[in-house]
């Protein structure tokens, strides 16, 4: 295992966390209903180092609930994959580390940062953050029976100024967890106001293990300031790779210190989004693909003239094919009013799920 670096100037290294290289040292973090295994397979050819789905109940693999297997499944070419799991129950976490790696994990990470009121109330996600007996339980209980390695995603303590996580990451740390992901904000903040890299610095200073920092990282040059600012290891990007799985290559251009290519232009942009509706179409099936997509098709289109008119049509469409050809029809009014993309603020991003 590579320790953390420090920051400083440089080519970044790839990032390496046990038997597995994550190269460019760039992550896709987990979304829930978006960081499907479709999508996955994009951010990777996209340019992402290791990709995260999206969190996964314990409990529900417990009991054999077919969702929670479904959700699990990756595909052939997504390698490496990081796939999250939720719960509180030590117990538990064999079962669903064993049905991880089945599935294809060659990372598991344990979620103790989502805020979301059902999950914290049944004790998982950041509410184990105030726990640090069962987050420390359940951390070895996975570590200990898992083959590949294991990492926890955090938030920056409980309310701003907690600096609880501290303490908490180092406990979790001995308790066999292989790399330490922060989001860099308190879980009261949820996604308001800026993160605040300087935790991410303070966690880097007191582990051994590999730091992946995460928090607004939104442009290409935003990722190569946090690995110097911060020295962490990684850094993962999730709400600007929504809608835009390219952005993985020009985050790896920024970090080799090479010129960063172009964003796509609109064209190149929904051929991608066609791609994803047919990969994801044969995933499972056309009905439910048009019904995901929906959300995608809202991303992908950030920026772009008459965004609003396209979004409304798209929330109509149940076939491949009223995609494409709203996707042409779409592409002939852009370049008939020529007034191309623009701008691709993530602040255009709607945070739903913290
Ligand atoms: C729609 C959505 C769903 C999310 N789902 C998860 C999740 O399942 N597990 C998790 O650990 N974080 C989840 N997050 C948090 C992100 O992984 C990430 O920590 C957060 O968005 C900050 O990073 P960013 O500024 O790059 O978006 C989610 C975020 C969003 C916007």
């Amino acid at each position: 295992m590579s320790g953390p670096r420090t920051a400083g100037e440089g080519v970044p290294r790839p990032l390496r966390i046990g038997a597995v290289t994550i190269d460019p040292p760039l992550v896709l973090g987990p979304m829930a209903g978006t960081t499907k295994r479709a999508y996955r397979l994009l951010c990777r050819r996209g340019g992402a180092g290791l990709v995260s789905g999206e969190m996964v109940s314990i409990n529900g693999i417990a009991h054999g609930n077919e969702r929670s297997f479904e959700m699990l499944r990756t595909f052939d070419g997504e390698h490496p994959v990081s796939l999250q799991l939720f719960g509180s129950s030590p117990e538990l976490m064999p079962e669903a580390v064993a049905a991880a790696e089945e599935a294809g994990a060659d990372v598991i990470d344990i979620n103790m940062g989502c805020s979301v009121a059902k999950v914290r109330r049944s004790g998982a996600g950041v509410a184990l953050m105030a726990e640090p007996e069962g987050a420390a339980a359940l951390t070895s209980a996975a570590a200990g029976t898992a083959t590949v390695p294991v990492t926890v995603k955090l938030r920056a303590g409980l309310t701003a100024g907690d600096e609880g996580y501290i303490e908490l990451a180092q406990r979790l740390q001995d308790a066999g967890a292989a790399a330490v992901v922060i989001h860099a904000r308190a879980a009261s903040q949820g996604f308001g106001g800026p993160a605040d890299w300087t935790h991410i610095s303070r966690l880097v200073e007191a582990l051994e293990v590999p730091v992946i920092g995460n928090g607004d990282v939104t442009e290409p040059e935003d990722a190569r300031r946090m690995m110097r600012e911060t020295g962490c290891a990684a850094v993962m990007v999730a709400r600007a790779a929504w809608g835009r799985p390219w952005v993985f290559g020009r985050m790896a251009a920024a970090l080799r210190g090479e010129a960063v290519p172009s964003e796509p232009d609109a064209a190149g942009r929904l051929g991608v989004a066609l791609l994803h509706a047919q990969m994801l179409a044969r995933d499972v099936g056309e009905r439910i693909a048009m019904h995901q997509m929906r959300a995608h098709m809202h991303q992908y289109v950030r920026g772009l003239a008459n965004a609003r008119g396209f979004r409304s049509r798209a929330n109509d469409v149940s076939t491949l094919d009223g995609l494409r050809r709203l996707i042409e029809r779409y592409l002939a009014e852009l370049r008939s009013t020529e007034d191309e993309p623009i701008s691709h603020a993530a602040s255009e991003t709607q945070a739903k799920t913290p």
